[in-house]
Formats: C-alpha cells, sequence, structure tokens
C-alpha cells in the first residue's frame, strides 16, 4: 500500500470512530427542543473529512506512542468537531458567504430556517466546552491539562482566532491588497483551530513546553497550506467531491490566494508550508513522527 493510501484509510478510521462518538456526546436525556437537537445532528452527521478531530487524536498518540492517550483524546477531538461544525453553519449563512450545500448536502438554514441554523451553531459552540472537562472527568487527562485545553479553545476560537478571521474575512472582502492582510485572515480563520487540534493532543499525550511549540508551528503551517488548497479548489475542484459548489469565493468577491498571487504561486506554497509543517514535526523529537508527517502529505494531494 503506498503511503498516500494508507493515511487514507487511517482517516477514515479516525473518522469512523469520532463519528460514532460524535453520536452520542449529546446527552439523549436531555430535554431539547427537537428542532434545535436535529438541526445539530444534522450538520455533525453530515460526514465531513474530520481532518481536526483526527489531528487531536494523532497528536496525542505521537508524543510518546501511547494509544491510551488516542483514546483520552476523543472528547476533545469531538469537541472541535463542534466548533469547526458549528463555525461552518454560519459561514454558510447569507449573511456571510450564501452558500446553498455543504458537505453533500443542503446548507443548514436551507432546511431548518436560519434562526434555527443560528441557534444550531450557538448550541455546538457552548456544548465543546462542556466536553473537554469530560477529557478529564472519563480519563487520565488531569484538571490541569484540561484548563490549559480550555483557555486555548477561547483562545483559538475566539476574536483573537476563528472569530477575528472570519471578521477579518467578511471586513476585506473585495479590499485586500496586500498579502499579509489575506495572510491574516487564513491564520487566523482556518490555522487557529488546526493549530489547536494538534497541541491540545499534544497537551493530552504529555508534551513538554518545546514539543508543543514545533507542534503548534505544524499546525500553523499545515493551516495556512490547507485553506490555500481550499481556495484552489473553489476554482479547479469538483463539486461532488467536495460536497459544496465551487466559484462560491468568486461570487462573493473574495480575495483569495489564487486571486492575489496566481494559480502557480499558490500551489508552490502550498507545497513550501508543508514541508516546514514536517521539519517542525521531525524536530520536536516525538516517539511516533509518522503519522503526523503523512498527513501533511496527504493533506497537499486533497482534492475534497
Ligand atoms: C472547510 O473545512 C472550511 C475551511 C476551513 C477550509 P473542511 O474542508 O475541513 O470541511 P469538512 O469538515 O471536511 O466538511
Ligand atoms: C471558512 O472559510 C473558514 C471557517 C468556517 C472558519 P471558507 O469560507 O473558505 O470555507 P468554505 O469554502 O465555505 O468551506
Ligand atoms: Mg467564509
Ligand atoms: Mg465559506
Ligand atoms: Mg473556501
Amino acid at each position: 500500500m503506498n503511503a498516500s493510501v494508507a493515511t487514507s484509510t487511517y482517516l477514515k478510521e479516525c473518522a469512523a470512530q469520532i463519528g460514532l462518538a460524535l453520536q452520542t456526546s449529546l446527552p439523549l436525556e436531555w430535554d431539547v427542543p427537537q428542532q434545535l437537537r436535529d438541526a445539530m445532528q444534522y450538520s455533525l452527521d453530515a460526514g465531513g473529512k474530520r481532518i481536526r478531530p483526527a489531528l487531536v487524536l494523532t497528536a496525542a498518540q505521537a508524543i510518546n506512542g501511547s494509544s491510551l492517550h488516542y483514546e483520552s483524546a476523543m472528547p476533545i477531538a469531538c469537541a472541535v468537531e463542534y466548533i469547526h461544525t458549528y463555525s461552518l453553519i454560519h459561514d454558510d449563512l447569507p449573511a456571510m458567504d450564501n452558500d446553498d450545500y455543504r458537505r453533500g448536502k443542503p446548507t443548514n438554514h436551507k432546511v431548518f430556517g436560519e434562526a434555527m441554523a443560528i441557534l444550531a451553531g450557538d448550541a455546538l459552540l457552548t456544548h465543546a466546552f462542556r466536553l473537554i472537562p469530560q477529557a478529564a472527568r472519563q480519563s487520565d487527562v488531569s484538571p490541569e491539562i484540561a484548563l490549559a485545553i480550555v483557555e486555548d479553545l477561547a483562545t483559538l476560537a475566539g476574536a483573537s482566532g476563528m472569530v477575528g478571521g472570519q471578521a477579518a474575512d467578511m471586513l476585506g472582502e473585495q479590499g485586500i491588497t496586500a498579502i499579509g492582510e489575506l495572510e491574516y485572515i487564513h491564520l487566523h480563520k482556518t490555522s487557529d483551530l488546526i493549530v489547536f487540534s494538534v497541541v491540545s493532543g499534544g497537551r493530552v499525550g504529555g508534551a513538554d513546553k518545546s514539543q508543543l511549540e514545533k507542534l503548534a508551528l505544524y499546525g500553523r503551517n499545515i493551516g495556512l497550506a490547507f485553506q490555500i488548497q481550499d481556495d484552489i479548489l473553489d476554482l479547479i475542484g469538483d463539486e461532488q467531491k467536495l460536497g459544496k459548489k465551487t466559484n462560491s469565493d468568486v461570487a462573493q468577491q473574495k480575495v483569495t490566494y489564487p486571486f492575489l498571487i496566481g494559480m502557480e504561486e499558490s500551489v508552490a506554497l502550498v507545497k513550501k508550508l508543508t514541508q516546514e509543517a514536517k521539519t517542525a514535526i521531525l524536530e520536536a523529537n516525538l516517539a511516533e513522527p509518522e503519522r503526523l508527517l503523512q498527513i501533511a502529505d496527504y493533506l497537499v494531494q486533497r482534492d475534497h
């Protein structure tokens, strides 16, 4: 089996386990309005690639090779998928990117209406913060590590992180001329949650300070590469494979990497960032670096 097939199989296995955990992550006994529960589950079950939670699990195991840490990290893997899913529901709203398809299905607001889509996003975001302490309650994650993870999530998903990036994306439509401004948007709207994923996994696995710094650098670089690749696929991707409409950025007059620096340079930058990400992992002194290296390579080649 070549490395990319093996990685794709590994990621599919991770996605299946994460899908199972997500099904029971919102307690069934909770008295929740049925429409709200359905709207949350609709987007969670829609079958994304689950890259971020897979990175949490993979980073947790990479530090010293223990599969115990992989299992302990599952509530945190679910938490990051909750945040990511909420961000997609809100990103697709008419007030933001106004998209009709996501993960191969009509967008949340198309099915449940805008009010319920906004509320489903709010509920997913809030529930993520309930899942993290559960890593400490259900496994060997110490309360101190759980606290650090909560702090990281609030920083990287909030105003100084993903939400800040989304705000800059909205404010910057059409007006961006400098690469630094576009880099700011991509680093925050996309890299920050990927940084969170690998760093939180690293924390569960017992990473030391210098390992956490290397993991963060890996996350920054694969995250930026991931969003540039997303911009590229918006232009040349296959809607069927992507599960979302192409040319959405064009319709919204977004300034993207291919728009600003051209397609060839964008492709070259994705490769360069991937190389830099791999260097960070090789310098991190991990017991099992292979999976993280393979995922970086796999993401450059992704077509969805
Ligand atoms: C889409 O993320 C939004 C971006 C930050 C580029 P993914 O490409 O990971 O979407 P899913 O989770 O697989 O649907
Ligand atoms: C989305 O970026 C980033 C977040 C949801 C935080 P995009 O707007 O490019 O993502 P897609 O292309 O709609 O998936
Ligand atoms: Mg957007
Ligand atoms: Mg969008
Ligand atoms: Mg996009």
